[in-house]
């Protein structure tokens, strides 16, 4: 009898995710369901004090993968690993729910209009019974305002009077609450003005160096992520492409859906831009619930040869640190 190999964490490694699968069952009929996969066998690692990008179109599994990862959804199948230990129910549970947090994508639906800020930032707080008094609570409320550059008198107000950009600090106060060790960041700033886009931005930085934090950091965009990340994963369709350090990403893009993405961003140098030539993919992302066979680019791929259509290739490392899935590199 073969006996499957157990998983063995590595410690250099904050986080540590196997074969993450999230399927939800919908309905397309009378009786009938179907499967939508939206996350379907995703593996990677993230390092203590680092910040892993994820990127890719509107669909491709990115959110479902935050919050699948988070346990805000249970995983219909796969491995969450934690600062070596496997995220199971009990103890176990509890503590990560207290050192793994969320910033949403959206600070204007995120909030609760009914509660004052500062209840709303001392939410984890009171769920983890952090404090042992109300005057605690009220000075870790205080601290945690300046800490996301809000002031003091904030704590009796409402989300609806501050700005997209005030309330997005509230979001990370929020999230910042239970002394977090990871946080996954949902598109911080793509709801925000592009000007306080990069004050946010900056923000989180700053916060991850002072605080050592750990971030999966989510945007559609390779150019917001490029500057925030230590290392970046490419998403298509619920599966992962492409993964490598953001340098080697953006100078040797091995995936052809990543060298799309690429040319969409416009060069600095006008000169460079005038000779950029933009990648634009033939037809739409396919809807997850009717993926195609084989490599689920296929269909939208310049390189498409006849094997695509028949085995989904493998996530591979083809040089150190840089793992691509394509049969025809
Ligand atoms: N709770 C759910 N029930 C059913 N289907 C869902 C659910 N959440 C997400 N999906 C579907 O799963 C797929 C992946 O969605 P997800 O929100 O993770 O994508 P995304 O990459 O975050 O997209 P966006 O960039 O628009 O935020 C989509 O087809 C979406 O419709
Ligand atoms: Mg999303």
């Amino acid at each position: 009898m073969s006996e499957t190999k157990a998983f063995q964490p590595d410690p250099q490694y904050l986080v540590q995710v196997r074969g993450l699968k999230e399927y939800f069952p919908i309905s397309t009929g009378f009786t009938q369901t179907t499967m939508l996969k939206a996350v379907d066998d995703v593996s990677f690692d993230i390092k203590k004090g680092e910040t892993l990008g994820l990127v890719g179109e509107s669909g491709c599994g990115k959110t479902t993968v935050g919050r699948t990862m988070l346990h805000l959804y249970k995983p219909t199948a796969g491995e969450i690993w934690f600062g070596g230990k496997k995220i199971e129910k009990g103890p176990v549970m509890t503590e990560f729910r207290k050192k793994a947090q969320l910033v949403f994508q959206d600070p204007y639906s995120s909030l609760n209009p009914r509660m004052t800020v500062g209840d709303i930032i001392a939410e984890p707080i009171d769920v983890h019974k952090l404090c042992a008094n109300k005057k605690e609570r009220s000075e870790r409320i205080q601290a945690l305002l300046t800490m996301v550059g809000l002031s003091s008198e904030h704590a009796t107000r409402y989300a609806h009077e501050f700005s997209g950009g005030q309330r997005q600090r509230i979001g990370i106060a929020r999230a910042l609450a239970s002394n977090p060790a990871f946080i996954v960041c949902d598109e911080p700033v793509s709801a925000l003005d592009v000007s306080i886009q990069a004050q946010v931005l900056n923000m989180l930085e700053d916060l991850q160096k002072q605080l050592g934090l750990t971030y999966l950091f989510i945007a559609h965009d390779l150019s917001v992520v490029k500057h925030i990340s230590d290392r970046i994963a490419v998403m298509y369709l619920g599966r992962m492409v492409e993964l490598a350090s953001s340098n080697e990403l953006h100078h040797n893009p091995l995936h052809p859906y990543t060298i799309s993405l690429l040319s969409a961003i416009p060069a600095p140098d006008p000169d460079k831009a005038k000779q950029q030539k933009r990648i634009v993919l033939k037809g739409d992302i396919p809807s997850p619930l009717h993926a195609p066979s084989g490599c689920p680019f296929r269909t939208r791929c310049s390189r498409c040869t006849a094997i695509c259509a028949q085995v989904n290739p493998e996530f591979l490392e083809v040089s150190p640190k840089h793992f691509v899935a394509c049969h025809n590199l």
